[in-house]
């Protein structure tokens, strides 16, 4: 009697020892498990603005996502509806936009003249540095610090405005076109800066080329600086 109740307490223990064992290795497998499974259905969510960000990101948007957007009820902050301007804003541009691979416009942009007659050239300054220095640089020799001469997070090369033909030559509405509009990979500026303000840093830009085409060229400093006065 007494071996064949050791016996069954013992063979009671196994049992236990075998449903404990079971049971760790399936708790451990349900960990496994659930750790490797990326849960991408969050359910039900109560309030879907907060669950997904409506963020615009300036140059992670493209047309057709925008559309997207647009076409789920979401706004964003934006260009003002064509057709309206802000009170006390300069006359739109007139050229419109190139369709992707045509450049009549922007060829076209090259005759548009800067409206401005005066301006604050300590704002125009602030503008620049606030909106184009980080990539185009401080000095305007497109080395800015999200560029860093090809080491930096940005991978295309900004224009070079100084020391520059391509850029020192290029018309003032031109300029505008790029600002207004993007181009490659710079951004369009039309929704950070009003006309004006974008018309006062490509004039900031422009003084800082005549500045600089000046000091480079001393000798031929006066018809130089007097072809690049005439030509503004
Ligand atoms: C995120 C970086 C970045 C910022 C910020 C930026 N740019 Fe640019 N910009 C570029 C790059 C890159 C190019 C060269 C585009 C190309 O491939 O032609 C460029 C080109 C230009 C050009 C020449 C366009 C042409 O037609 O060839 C002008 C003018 C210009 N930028 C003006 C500005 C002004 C003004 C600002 C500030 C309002 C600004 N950029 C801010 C990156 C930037």
């Amino acid at each position: 009697m007494k071996k064949i109740a050791v016996k069954a307490a013992r063979r009671g223990a196994d049992r236990r020892s075998i449903i404990s064992a079971l049971f760790v290795i399936l708790l451990g497998a349900a960990i496994f498990t659930g750790c490797s499974e990326v849960q991408r259905d969050p359910g039900r969510i109560y309030m879907p603005d907060m669950g997904y960000s409506r963020a615009y990101e300036t140059y992670a948007t493209t047309e057709e996502q925008k559309a997207e957007l647009l076409s789920k009820g979401i706004h964003f902050s934006n260009t003002p509806v064509p057709g309206t301007m802000k009170r006390g804003e300069l006359l739109p541009f007139l050229i419109e936009k190139d369709k992707i691979g045509d450049t009549t416009d922007y060829h076209a942009s090259r005759d548009v003249k800067s409206p401005l007659t005066s301006m604050d050239t300590v704002e125009a300054e602030r503008l620049y540095l606030v909106n184009c220095a980080i990539c185009h640089g401080p000095k305007l020799d497109g080395n800015g610090p999200l560029y860093r001469g090809g080491d930096g997070p940005f991978p295309a090369a900004p224009a070079q405005f100084v020391g520059k033909a391509q850029y020192e030559n290029m018309p003032e509405g031109q300029m505008f076109y790029s600002v207004t509009y993007g181009k490659n990979k710079m951004g369009s500026y039309a929704s950070q800066l009003s006309t004006k303000q974008r018309w006062m840093v490509i004039a900031y830009i422009k003084s800082k080329q005549a500045a600089g085409k000046a000091a480079a060229a001393p000798a031929a400093g006066s018809s130089t600086a007097a072809d690049s006065t005439a030509k503004k």
